[in-house]
């Protein structure tokens, strides 16, 4: 973490009736005070004469020195102490000696002699120590959540998503916003992600479902009079889990209501200033921004990560009339031929280049080309021979080639092509160790309304379907829906996506119109979203929000590269909770409750 995350406590706040101070707080300021301490030991160590203790609460360490010659008592229950016991101890600061000093620890320069002790508690020998986390499997530490999360660096991550949390407060309660919650037992709408259900026992055979966000009930909260709403809202979706995803997670959601793009953005920008500004961390405000078209040509992604500066180049017009059957197909099919450049050509061995053509396979090119600049300038590529010196020429003039490039090519359909360039591009970065320090927001805006979902054969909202399409391509909805573009906006940080909004549709035919491009029928229509088309009717106001990732943005912060590290409790990657055994299975009596028989039901 690039900042001290209890530099701001207020320590006093922590004195309690069982302690003076904290551990961690002690320095040579308090040299002969007396102290009550609280916390669990940390290490001991019985050097026979003397016994060490390293005692810590949530601010650190202190070290504990226990010498018969001035308490006897003392000194016979430090010999029983273990690891996590809990104690409480009174004794006054004393300056270590210099060849003792530990310039590793705050406290390093003194200790505390302990002429009282009580112990609180005792513990069993934990599972695994903290200054092995890394080591120990993350199974184990998600099932003794409780030791793991004592580890510093644990306290630490939980400790900034606190701060985040109320630094989000602090914004929006000073810029007019009302925190309002919405319900958690919701209603199965479609939104992209499968619903987590909860079956219902005053209603049988009927299900509530967990919100995968409050959208809809955050829109009909501005229809009804609120200026502009938010919540640090739980959302809920049973999706395949990746180091970034979690079953449940958490959005800063916000609405506003008479606004356009710049206004939700401008508070976003003022949130994620103040959010910075905390930790001391500098950012570039307004964020930069790029239309969906050009982050896709330019980076291969709707989320590029703007720490280095690699950039796709388009060399199709160099390939027009090739001789060479592989670049001339796509171009005769309107497909396209795109190319990355980075020095350092000699860093990649051959089996480094067949990775990189196994890699742009497996996400669905035919394949990739890939050329060396040796000396003179002479291009050298398993290719080579089916390209003419007048495309070999172009080509190095175009790209002002240099000695010991390394060009990257792919040729296919336009999208598929800047998508594994954008893929390798994040390869050659960390391989090439070339990623910036720092932080990067971006805006990505101009969406299309719609993709096309190949596995489903049919179109899919790129946002959800209450995303307004833009003034001037919504004429295009019944001829060419893909054209049409909408008025989203993700807000992107070093290459994750962290939040994601729009101006809504608050015009009750335009929403209809979505609904039918999607090819929802009347009766579905009807049925998942019939509350929310009838509150269309009454006097909308033009409004429009977003939702940020706030684990995404702890993990960022926090320097983290796995989400459940800034989760207290989160989820396996299969989707289960360690630390509880859930989900489980439940008697039948609690099934016939809520009027369910089980397929294979074992009798439990
Ligand atoms: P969206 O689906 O883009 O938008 O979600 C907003 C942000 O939430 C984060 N996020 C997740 N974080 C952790 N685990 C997950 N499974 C997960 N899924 C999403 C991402 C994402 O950018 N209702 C709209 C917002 C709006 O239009 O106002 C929505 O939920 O950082």
């Amino acid at each position: 973490m690039p900042f001290d995350i209890l530099k701001n406590l207020d320590w006093s706040a922590h004195k309690t009736a069982l302690r003076t101070e904290l551990c961690g707080r002690l320095d040579k300021s308090y040299m002969q005070k007396e102290v009550t301490l609280c916390g669990w030991v940390n290490t001991r160590r019985d050097h026979g004469k003397l016994i060490f203790i390293d005692l810590r609460d949530f601010s650190g360490l202190v070290q504990l020195v226990f010498d018969p010659a001035k308490s006897q008592k003392s000194y016979r229950l430090a010999k029983k102490i273990r690891s996590e016991f809990v104690l409480m101890v009174k004794g006054k600061v004393a300056e270590r000696s210099p060849d003792t000093i530990n310039k590793e620890l705050k406290t390093g320069e003194i200790e505390v002699s302990i002429s009282e002790i009580e112990i609180l508690n005792g513990a069993k020998t934990p599972p695994f120590l903290f200054n092995e986390r890394e080591k120990v499997d993350e199974m184990t530490r998600l099932k003794y959540r409780y030791i793991d999360l004592r580890g510093g660096q644990m306290q630490k991550n939980i400790r900034l998503r606190h701060l985040i949390a109320s630094k989000t407060r602090d914004c929006l309660n000073s810029k007019g916003f009302l925190e309002i919650e919405t319900p958690i037992l919701a209603k199965s709408t479609p939104e992209g992600a499968r619903d987590f259900l909860v079956p219902s026992r005053l209603n049988p055979k009927k299900f509530y479902a967990l919100p995968q966000s409050p959208q809809l009930f955050k829109q009909i909260l501005v229809f009804s009079g609120f200026d502009r709403v938010y919540q640090i809202a739980r959302c809920f979706r049973d999706e395949d889990l990746r180091a970034d995803r979690q079953p449940e997670f958490t959005q800063v959601d916000l609405e506003m209501t008479f606004v356009r793009e710049e206004d939700v953005m401008g508070v976003i920008e003022g949130l994620m200033g103040s959010i910075f500004g905390a930790l001391g961390i500098p950012i570039e405000i307004p964020f930069k921004r790029l239309t969906w078209q050009q982050a896709i040509e330019t980076y291969g992604t709707d989320k590029p990560d703007m720490r280095f500066s690699l950039t796709i180049k388009d060399i199709s017009s160099l390939f027009e009339d090739t001789g060479f059957k592989i670049f001339n197909n796509v171009l005769k099919k309107g497909g396209v031929i795109k190319c990355l450049v980075c020095g350092q050509a000699g860093k990649f061995s051959r089996k480094d280049l067949d990775q990189l053509v196994d890699m742009a396979k497996s996400y669905g090119a035919g394949g990739l080309v890939w050329a060396k600049v040796g000396k003179g300038l002479d291009l050298q590529s398993p290719v080579s021979k089916f390209l003419s010196e007048k495309e070999k020429r172009s080509l190095v003039d175009k790209l002002d080639l240099e000695e010991d490039n390394l060009v990257i090519i792919v040729a296919d359909d336009f999208l598929i092509t800047c998508q594994i360039l954008g893929y390798i591009r994040d390869h050659l970065a960390k391989k090439l160790g070339i990623i910036g320090k720092g932080f990067t927001p971006l805006w990505v805006y101009d969406f299309p309304l719609f993709e096309w979902d190949q596995k489903n054969n049919c179109l899919t909202p790129m946002h959800h379907p209450f995303t307004s399409p833009s003034d001037e391509t919504v004429s295009m909805l019944d001829k060419d829906p893909l054209k049409v573009k909408s008025r989203a906006y993700d807000l992107v940080l070093n290459g994750e996506e962290i939040g994601g909004g729009s101006i809504r549709i608050a015009d009750i035919n335009i929403q209809k119109k979505i609904f039918k491009t999607l090819e929802f029928t009347e009766h579905m229509i009807e049925k998942n979203f019939g509350f929310f088309i009838n509150s269309l009717n009454y006097g909308v106001p033009p409004h429009g929000g977003i939702a940020l990732g706030m684990d995404r943005i702890v993990m960022l912060l926090g320097g983290l590269s796995n989400i459940r590290d800034v989760i207290a409790f989160p989820k396996t990657q299969s989707a289960v909770c360690m630390l509880t055994d859930s989900p489980s299975s439940v008697t039948r009596e609690q099934l016939n409750e809520v009027h369910i028989d089980l397929k294979d039901d074992d009798g439990q």
